[in-house]
């Protein structure tokens, strides 16, 4: 095993069950001491038990292994950081957060109540959050820190029913790719994983020859390559069934219209070449696209000179 984990301290939200639990075990397995964290509810977020997250923990000491159970509702931050005091006093660093924690309330937009909205917010987006902000500054000041956000198919493409989920999915990268900026000078690097996996999350979505093959292990093997000490920064990697891609976010290299024809006609006639793929790039922050505008403006204004 090339890619170890010895002497790290790993946080894995929503560790007793499905994804986060078999992301701990193999953590564990590589040699981190891991926190177990789990509120233990239904799919829905309803109801709270200790047991799935104890029986994690079990199994790590079972195989020589170091970890305890946190039940913290990742939605609420004092709760967050006690999980996080915790973990200083018992171990005395956080090199790993894997944000995994997560619920479903799916109904078509029509039909779902703002409350059912928010509370997958908070639990998916808030909760990525509170974790991130509660081991932030233990990461700057030990310059180390890798970070996992657990992202989905269903807020980079949409799923019917899902916007609320979808939305949250969606906001998760958004946090990783200004993160990724400010923790640079302190070696804190923050992916994300779009995983598809055989859980209690999806066992009524899926049939049972296909959920066989879609393990969550398979996923796993992804999800620590984002979060080892050579670990990418600022990556999307997809993994379900043993299969393994990566979403870009590009844009296009796009036009430039003189004051005279930025007019809505004008863009709307020029809709081939604004969506043209050739010379499409992978930005790296806001401001570059704002350069690339205002570099096409300069040029064209130099040569009416
Ligand atoms: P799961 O339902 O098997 O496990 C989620 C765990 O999170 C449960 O143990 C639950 O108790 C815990 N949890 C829920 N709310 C919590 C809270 N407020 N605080 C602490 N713990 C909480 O689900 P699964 O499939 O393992 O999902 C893991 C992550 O992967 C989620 O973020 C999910 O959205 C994401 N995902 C899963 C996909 C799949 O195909 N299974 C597809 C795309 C994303």
């Amino acid at each position: 095993m090339t890619i170890s984990f010895e002497g790290q301290v790993a946080i894995v939200t929503g560790a007793g069950n499905g994804l986060g639990r078999a992301h701990a075990l193999e953590l564990a397995k590589r040699g981190a001491k891991v926190v177990i964290n789990d509120l233990g509810g239904a799919r829905d977020g309803s109801g709270a038990s200790s047991e799935a997250a104890q029986e994690v923990v079990r199994l790590i000491e079972e195989a020589g292994g170091e970890a305890f159970a946190h039940g913290a509702n990742v939605a609420k931050f004092d709760e967050v950081q006690d999980m996080v005091q915790q973990t200083m006093e018992k171990w005395g660093r956080v090199d790993i957060l894997i944000n995994n924690a997560g619920i479903l309330r799916d109904k078509s937009f029509a039909k779902m109540d703002l409350a059912d909205f928010q509370l997958v917010m908070d639990v998916h987006l808030m909760g990525s959050v509170n974790c991130t902000k509660a081991v932030w500054d233990i990461m700057r000041e030990q310059n180390y820190g890798r970070i996992v956000m657990t992202t989905s198919s269903s807020g980079m493409y949409g799923n019917f029913g899902q916007s609320n989920y979808g939305a949250a999915k969606m906001a998760v990268l958004g946090f990783m790719n200004t993160l990724v900026l400010e923790g640079a000078k302190n070696d804190i690097r923050v992916n994300a994983l779009s995983p598809t996996a055989g859980t209690r999350m999806t066992e009524d979505l899926i049939p049972p020859e296909i959920y066989e093959l879609m393990t969550a292990e398979s996923v796993t093997a992804g999800a620590l390559t984002l979060c080892h000490k050579d670990a990418p920064n600022r990556f999307i990697l997809c993994a379900g069934a043993g299969g393994y891609a990566s979403t870009r976010l590009f844009e296009t290299d796009g036009i430039f219209l003189p004051e005279a024809q930025q007019s809505a006609d004008e863009v709307k006639a020029n809709w081939d070449a604004i969506c043209d793929l050739s010379n499409q790039a992978d930005l790296k922050n806001g401001g570059e696209q704002t350069e690339k505008f205002l570099t096409k403006a300069m040029t064209y204004i130099q040569s009416q000179k």
